[in-house]
């Protein structure tokens, strides 16, 4: 008998999500990839505002154009020439994503898609009818793509490549030379970029470099309010190209999706952009100071070996202990009181390490520390 859909049954929970159910109230979490600020309060004040001023209504599907309008001038110093028309807002970063799958994605058609990966991607293609091919983002590479392997990679059947800079769940970010090698790949097979930026404002070294502002027209960009502004639960985020065809279809894509975006939020959103452009340089110079202690802590433990991310909020080590796998040693730090998720969530190429998302106190990440090194060295029977 029919249940459910294949399509539906073609995709499981993702592996963050299963430790973070299997994980008590009373654990140190290195599990989501959610600041843990409080929106600026200006926001918050003007999102009720907003309400009470009657904005609770349906909006145009492509989102506020004041917002719209904020959010283009914000690119100004990567692109020139952007207003409200090349701006969609969506809800949520994941949101953005399916859209554009939607949009771009045949059934038989794949994209390329890099591993480890933020969960969504391939199940997201799938959903599509689309294959995900996942190129691999080595730890020896420092997380970032070689082009040859991606010319091993593609077919006649691949429509676009994702990237993901700075990266969920190693925190890889580009340089100049890397970004031009990749966009010089995307160019001559004629792909689309799918770019997936929404950690733009988390870089501890140098300027974020974006695929925006390259001057190729195939580009479309993904951003989210969710990690810059901490506002995970509001939901808002965009899709952004300067290709005005492509965003015509992204906004009739979008109505079918969600008909709109949040109505008053996008007030709260604006107000932020505005008068707190500030915060999320404040957030990341937090994330930074966290970011040399977590990676500091993890380089002493034996068999541990971690990169020092430049960007995003994660750590990415790699993890040895003899004879056992990276969920085996997620699951024996979770009975010791420490939920952090095994690189293989992220796909086989995450397997050997772990993924610590330190979106805690430096108090907390001292501590979720000491208990790592301790289960550690029980599991290497080194303790005296
Ligand atoms: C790389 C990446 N893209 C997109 C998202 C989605 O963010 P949101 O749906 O909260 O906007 C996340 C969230 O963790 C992410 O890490």
């Amino acid at each position: 008998m029919r249940t459910f859909s294949d399509r539906v049954l073609s995709i499981q929970p993702t592996g963050v999500r299963k430790m973070f159910d299997l994980a008590g109230d009373d654990v140190i979490s290195f599990g989501l990839g959610e600041p843990d600020f409080q929106p600026p309060n200006i926001a918050i004040e003007a999102f009720y505002q907003a309400m009470k001023d009657g904005h609770n209504k349906y909006t145009t599907t492509a989102g506020l154009p004041a917002l719209r309008q904020q959010i283009a001038e914000s690119w100004s110093a990567y692109q020139d020439g952007l207003n409200s028309d090349n701006v969609c807002i969506t809800m949520s970063g994941t949101n953005a994503i399916l859209n554009l799958f939607l949009t771009l994605v045949n059934p038989g058609d794949n994209v390329l898609i890099p591993e480890p990966y933020f969960p969504l991607y391939g199940p997201d293609a799938k959903l599509c009818g689309g294959d995900a091919k996942y190129y691999p983002c080595r730890f020896e590479d420092e997380f970032v793509p070689k082009v040859e392997k991606l010319e091993q990679l593609i077919d006649e059947n691949t429509v676009a490549i994702l990237y993901n800079f700075p990266s969920n769940p190693t925190g890889g970010t580009l340089n100049l030379e890397q970004r031009d090698a990749l966009l010089d790949f995307a160019k001559k097979h004629d792909l689309w970029i799918i770019t997936d930026e929404v950690y733009d404002r988390i870089v501890f070294e140098g300027e974020h470099v974006s695929f925006m502002g390259t001057g190729y027209d195939k580009v479309l960009l993904i951003n989210s309010f969710s990690k810059t502004f901490a506002m995970t639960g509001w939901r808002l985020g965009y899709v952004m190209s300067t290709n005005l065809d492509a965003m015509k279809q992204v906004i009739k894509m979008q109505y079918y999706m969600t008909a709109c975006s949040n109505d008053a939020m996008q007030y709260g959103v604006l107000t932020a952009m505005q008068e707190a452009s500030d915060f999320p340089d404040i957030v990341s110079a937090e994330f930074k100071q966290r970011c040399d202690l977590i990676v500091g802590r993890l380089n002493k433990m034996d068999g541990v070996e971690c990169h020092k991310p430049k960007g995003a909020i994660y750590v990415f080590p790699k993890v040895e202990v003899e004879g056992m796998n990276s969920e085996e040693i997620a699951l024996e730090l979770l009975k010791d009181g420490v939920l952090c998720s095994p690189g293989s969530a992220f796909g086989s190429a995450g397997e050997g390490h772990l993924r610590f998302a330190y979106t805690i106190s430096q108090k907390d990440i001292s501590r979720g520390m000491d208990k790592v090194e301790a289960t550690l060295k029980r599991l290497r029977n080194k303790e005296d």
